[in-house]
């Protein structure tokens, strides 16, 4: 059965909900969205939001509930119609901000995400006054011959503006919800702000990459608890470990007892392959004595947000201080 008119209408603005979703996440930021993001953002709100959905509205649906009784002035008709007014002219001073910001033109970033705010907050609103109160009006004045005016005239206003509108707008809105998905708040933080955060936490971090290959490694100035030397980024972990300690490493983890979760063989779960990772079970943890400290190791898989393997992340900390905490340290327990 084809989707009835109300479906269709609370189809787009349910994925355009996501599209505000996606952009104040990504408007979050202080560095702002991608320029090419903004320009997707732009076709979508003027090209679909506007000269797509609103017109389904005003050409199909309203016509035919003021037909049916609902006044054009006063009530919930002329309530929609005058947020439609007032959301096109926040996007006529939208448009050109961000097709400045779009073809590079940062600058306008402060004013672009204010306005951009407005604009989806009115929308939102809107929509559920659509779906909850307006939609519920409407089943119950129109006739079933309406009603299915009102899906011809919704794909009326679609063919108009192409054979392929919906589907072509959906795949639009989807790349804009993707790439606002993909961009985690961290994007918003200059390289060394994010440096200095790395080399704060308690934990020191060694990262190798799905090729094995070693590409970072924290705390570099200062005391560590294992040296790494800045020579060994680039090359293959393997080369990285002496044998003295490669054996070390191993006997650790072959003398916890039976299997162990994390060893493939005789390998240490950093030194897998990364097909054997995904193959081979949970990455384990490991503690060991270093003079009179406890130092635990663990091991974690690195996935983008796609759940694609990027790497293995070593941590390594120092938790002698932690496991000797009693009882509680609480922030209003200081006189
Ligand atoms: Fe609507």
């Amino acid at each position: 059965m084809s989707p009835r008119w109300d479906e269709l209408l609370k189809l787009d603005h349910e994925i355009t909900e996501r599209v505000f979703a996606a952009m104040e996440s990504a408007f979050e930021s202080s560095a702002g969205p991608p320029p090419a993001q903004v320009g997707r953002l732009l076709e979508y709100m003027r090209d679909y939001v506007d000269a797509c959905h609103n017109q389904k509205e005003e050409l199909h649906l309203f016509p035919r509930l003021e037909a049916r009784g609902m006044p054009r002035q006063g009530g919930p008709l002329a309530v929609m119609l005058a947020e439609h007014e007032r959301a096109r002219a926040i996007l006529a001073r939208f448009v050109p901000l961000a097709a400045a910001y779009a073809a590079g033109q940062t600058a306008t970033l402060a004013e672009l995400r204010a306005t951009f705010g407005e604009y989806a907050a009115l929308c939102k609103d809107h929509f559920w006054k659509e779906n909850d109160i307006l939609y519920p009006m409407a089943q119950r004045l129109l006739t079933a011959q309406d009603a299915a005016e009102v899906v011809a005239g919704i794909e009326a206003v679609e063919a108009a503006l192409g054979s392929d509108t919906r589907a072509r707008f959906h795949r639009l809105a989807q790349q804009i919800i993707d790439e606002g998905q993909l961009q985690d708040l961290s994007f918003g933080l200059e390289r060394d702000v994010l440096a200095a955060v790395l080399n704060t936490l308690p934990v020191e971090l060694s990262f190798i990459d799905h090729e094995d290959r070693v590409r970072y490694f924290s705390h570099e100035h200062g005391h560590k608890i294992f040296g790494r030397s800045r020579g060994a980024i680039g090359m293959a972990v393997e080369n990285c470990h002496p044998p003295k300690s490669l054996h070390l490493v191993r006997q650790i983890i072959l003398t916890r007892g039976g299997h162990v979760t994390g060893v493939i063989g005789r390998k240490a779960a950093h030194l897998m392959r990364g097909d054997d990772r995904d193959k081979g079970a949970k990455l384990e943890d490991l503690w060991i004595d270093i003079g009179a400290s406890k130092v635990h190791i663990r091991y974690w898989p690195v996935r983008n947000a796609a759940g694609n393997y990027l790497g293995t992340l070593e941590t390594v900390q120092d938790v002698t201080a932690i496991r000797a905490l009693q009882g509680e340290q609480r922030l209003l327990a200081q006189p």
